[in-house]
């Protein structure tokens, strides 16, 4: 952590946590050295969420650490009634630190008669009150338009490219494989950085309803270790879609890389059905522990909280944060 102490323009910092991902929160503030300032909150019986902080912010640098994963929209509003409150609260800044951020799927109209709904969610966070925002690995880059506060769109796949090069020695002809087109961009920086081959899956969505279907792959996985990207893996359809694609093309050992265990009905038993021989994922939301003993010893969390605790001190300084990637 950077030790070397500018003005700070918008006071100390501030953390407060909300209630879906408390475990990451705190090691955020273990590595910021703060502790995080105490809050309630409060559901009543007709589910309205009440906040109170328990000392003032008066003048202060604040950051709300909220992941809006399942239950998504109790997540959220806590997250926006937190921001208000602190905004009521007279903070001097407020920064919305979201690891993952919901409805980022929801982008486009890419349809007659649909929403944009990620833009919606940028329009609450500013109006609750948040001057700023931190995400991880946000679904596709534009979202960033959708805000016209300023932030820092960040990836945690520096972190994963680390762990991915210790493991790169024990690997045979290791290849890169993007679960489907949208991630491409992505996949091939992250098999540059790796210096390795890349491949690309097309999968195509046949319905508004989480199914897709991988149909093929465009490059050479035949004898060689795959290692397949994505951001997230909600159902897992497109992820077992892909190992499955793989395996047939005569692939060899699997890696399975992903920054978001959104894992929705029976993800996690679908992927451990798997031949993979190991699934590399954050904490951006939390894994119950029911799905960590399930996968045993094939699973590896790698923790973003020293990155988000990292720029949350360079925030609070006024310090580059580029310069940590070399831009
Ligand atoms: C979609 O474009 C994303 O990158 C992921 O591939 C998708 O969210 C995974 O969803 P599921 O696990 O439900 O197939």
């Amino acid at each position: 952590m950077l030790n070397h102490r500018h003005d700070l323009m918008y006071g100390d910092i501030k953390l407060f946590s909300g209630t879906s991902c408390e475990p990451l929160s705190q090691k955020i503030a273990d590595y910021l050295g703060v502790p995080l300032c105490g809050r309630t909150i409060t559901q009543f019986p007709n589910e309205n969420l009440f906040v109170q902080l328990k000392s003032s912010v008066r003048g202060q640098d604040c950051y709300v650490i909220q992941t809006t994963s399942r239950p998504v929209h109790r997540n959220l509003m806590e997250l926006l009634i937190l921001i208000q409150t602190l905004r009521l609260d007279s903070a001097a800044r407020i920064t919305a630190v979201i690891p993952y951020l919901c409805y980022a799927r929801s982008d486009k109209k890419d349809q007659p008669r649909v929403p944009i709904t990620a833009r919606l969610i940028a329009d609450f966070l500013e109006v609750a009150g948040a001057d700023r925002y931190m995400m991880v690995d946000v679904h596709a880059g534009q979202i960033q338009g959708f805000f016209s506060i300023p932030g820092d769109a960040l990836t945690a796949y520096h972190k994963m490219i680390k762990y991915l090069t210790t493991l790169k020695p024990k690997m045979q002809d290791p290849v890169v494989v993007s679960t489907d087109l949208g991630f491409a961009k992505r996949a091939r920086n992250i098999a540059a950085k790796l210096d390795i081959p890349l491949a690309f899956i097309e999968k195509r969505r046949v319905a508004n309803d989480s199914k897709a279907e991988a149909l093929a792959i465009i490059g050479d996985v035949k004898n060689k270790d795959v290692i397949l990207v994505d951001d997230e893996i909600d159902t897992g359809g497109s992820m077992v879609n892909a190992i499955n694609l793989v395996t047939k093309m005569g692939a060899k050992d699997v890696y399975v890389n992903f920054v978001h265990s959104v894992f929705s009905n029976d993800a996690a038993q679908r992927l451990v059905a798997t031949d993979v021989k190991e699934f590399i994922t954050t904490d951006t939301i939390p894994i119950p522990e029911a799905s960590i003993k399930l996968f045993g010893n094939r699973l590896t969390i790698l923790s973003i909280s020293d990155l988000l605790g990292e720029v949350i001190a360079r925030t609070n300084r006024g310090i580059s944060v580029g310069a940590m990637f070399n831009e």
